[in-house]
């Protein structure tokens, strides 16, 4: 999976890649362990927006028509941005001769919610664009004629698409074989879970236990307890 993500702040990105399970899949080859040859299992690529304007202030927005406040972002440099990372694409397919399933992908508060039905949707493809908006909104244009869908993270307003783009690479990223490093985990966390130590005391007088069916090595009691605790 190839991950590109055009943004004005590219910065965003790579505290959270490179202290995440992303940073470490980026080095890992889909084949497993870590060979520096090969194919990895996910490649994040940040674009910088401004690299596709061709005025001398590098401009990526501009005032609404009809009036209003704010900024829209323009739709010329972020349809030459993804019109060049298809094309590369495109490119690296030819050459190992095959087609890569490739979906663009434009966070809005106004785009559909994601899920983990669309996370299982998108982690069968090959490369997913993420443009990341910023400001009071952008172009529609986008939405309409370069964008596959348009996706919200949720109900409610960020400043921009960065972080629903990082949202959308953590939870597809998890579901490609060999990520995890163990496969349990990919659907772990459903229920209610307990670790050491068996009674923790925040002060005097008071406990906080462990419930007793966990301890009880009754594998079918265990079973049960955790059906009701999802
Ligand atoms: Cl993806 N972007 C912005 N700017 N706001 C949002 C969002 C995305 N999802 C929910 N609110």
């Amino acid at each position: 999976m190839r991950f590109d993500v055009i943004t004005i702040f590219p910065n965003i990105f790579s505290g959270f890649v490179s202290e995440s399970l992303l940073g470490k899949a980026q080095r890992k080859s889909a084949k497993g362990g870590f060979a520096s040859g090969g194919k990895k299992l996910i490649t994040i690529k940040t674009h910088y927006l401004r690299d596709w304007t061709t005025d001398r202030h590098q401009t990526v927005d501009g005032k609404p028509y009809g009036g209003g406040p704010g900024l829209v972002m323009k739709v010329e440099p972020i349809f030459k941005a993804v019109t060049a990372l298809k094309k590369r694409q495109e490119i690296s397919d030819k050459r190992q001769g095959k087609k890569s399933k490739s979906k663009v992908i434009l966070l809005s508060p106004r785009g559909k919610k994601f899920n983990q039905a669309m996370a299982k949707k998108f982690s069968k493809l090959d490369q997913l664009i993420f443009i990341c908006g910023r400001y009071e909104g952008v172009d529609e244009r986008i939405a309409e004629h370069v964008a596959d869908e348009v996706v919200s993270i949720g109900d409610y307003v960020l400043n921009g698409g960065e972080v629903g783009a990082m949202v959308i690479m953590e939870a597809v990223s998890r579901l490609i074989p060999g990520f995890m490093h163990d496969a349990d985990s990919v659907s772990k966390d459903d229920h209610a879970q307990y670790t050491k130590p068996e009674v923790f005391e925040p002060k005097k007088g008071k406990k906080w236990r462990v419930p007793k069916v966990l301890l009880s090595g009754n594998h079918a009691e265990i079973e049960r307890w955790r059906k009701k605790h999802k």
